[in-house]
């Protein structure tokens, strides 16, 4: 049998800090969605995020992050995605938003900097991982539907994690949601583990069966994020390594939350 992937299992106190986090990143994002109109940079919006970051006693977990060895780091605080770009897309101060455009904004924060525990050790902040899409200004009845619709799958996914459930119910309830809503399901991306790193054990594909895949445990901390468009799966990584966009250049949707696994459900760890 192969050798189980450890999945990390944080405890009670680590917990509350997560919670203390998750809900300032939660009131950072929504403070980026209000500034994201008609006219603005996506670098205004990494600058303002990474303020906010800051001044909510955090550090901005995505900058200088490397997915690989041979990656260049990260050089944002936040990722701007607009329209066909599915995530990860590098701020730019040339890159303006203009009405009709659907932007993903995904931000990530370790917090807080250095933090005692009960036993009087010091320890480093905990990391916390969320995304939303939103539209500028008036958009097309396609986006508006997508955006819902991808919306929805990630309250799918969550609704399936509890004690005793395995991951493939999460990519099995998000994938069957996409599917009714006839979107496009990005596979080679997906949601993980969080917590003590930006990402963590297990991989948590947005596609799956249910049963299947490591069991879910009271403890357990993730990041579910379906990634949908309206045309097809396949993506491609553009020349800045970083940004992934629809090979089809349909438009594309990504919401994301962290969650812990309590002892009888779910915990969303992401909320204002
Ligand atoms: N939320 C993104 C993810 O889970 C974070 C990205 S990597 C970064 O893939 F470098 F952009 F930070
Ligand atoms: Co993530």
């Amino acid at each position: 049998m192969a050798a189980q992937k450890m999945i990390s299992i944080k405890t009670g106190e680590e917990i509350k800090v997560l919670r203390e986090g998750g809900k300032r990143l939660a009131g950072i994002l929504a403070e980026v969605v209000e500034a994201a109109k008609e006219g603005v940079s996506t670098l205004e919006l990494d600058r303002l995020a990474e303020s906010l970051i800051f001044k909510s006693g955090g550090t901005p977990s995505f900058k200088g992050y490397r997915l690989k060895e041979t990656k260049i780091p990260y050089p944002g605080s936040l990722c701007v995605s607009v329209n066909a770009e599915v995530v990860h897309s590098i701020p730019r101060a040339d890159k303006i938003l203009k009405e009709g455009d659907v932007v993903g904004l995904d931000i990530g924060m370790q917090y807080p900097g250095k933090w005692q525990k009960a036993d009087g050790k010091w320890r480093d902040g905990l990391f916390t991982d969320m995304a939303v899409t939103v539209g500028i200004g008036k958009i097309s009845k396609e986006a508006e539907r997508l955006i819902k619709a991808t919306k929805e799958a990630l309250d799918s996914g969550i609704y399936a994690v509890r004690p005793g459930a395995h991951v493939g119910d999460i990519g099995y309830a998000v994938q069957k949601h996409l599917e009714k809503n006839k979107l496009g399901i990005i596979r080679d991306l997906a949601g993980h583990g969080v917590g003590y790193e930006v990402h963590e054990e297990p991989f948590i594909p947005n596609y799956g069966k249910a049963g299947q895949g490591p069991e879910l445990k009271e403890g357990m901390v993730l990041a579910i994020e379906p990634m949908a468009t309206l045309g097809d799966w396949r993506v491609e990584l553009q020349d800045d390594e970083w940004t992934f966009r629809t090979a089809d250049g349909s438009m594309s949707a990504h919401f994301e939350h962290t969650v812990a696994v309590t002892d009888k459900g779910v915990e969303v760890i992401t909320l204002p």
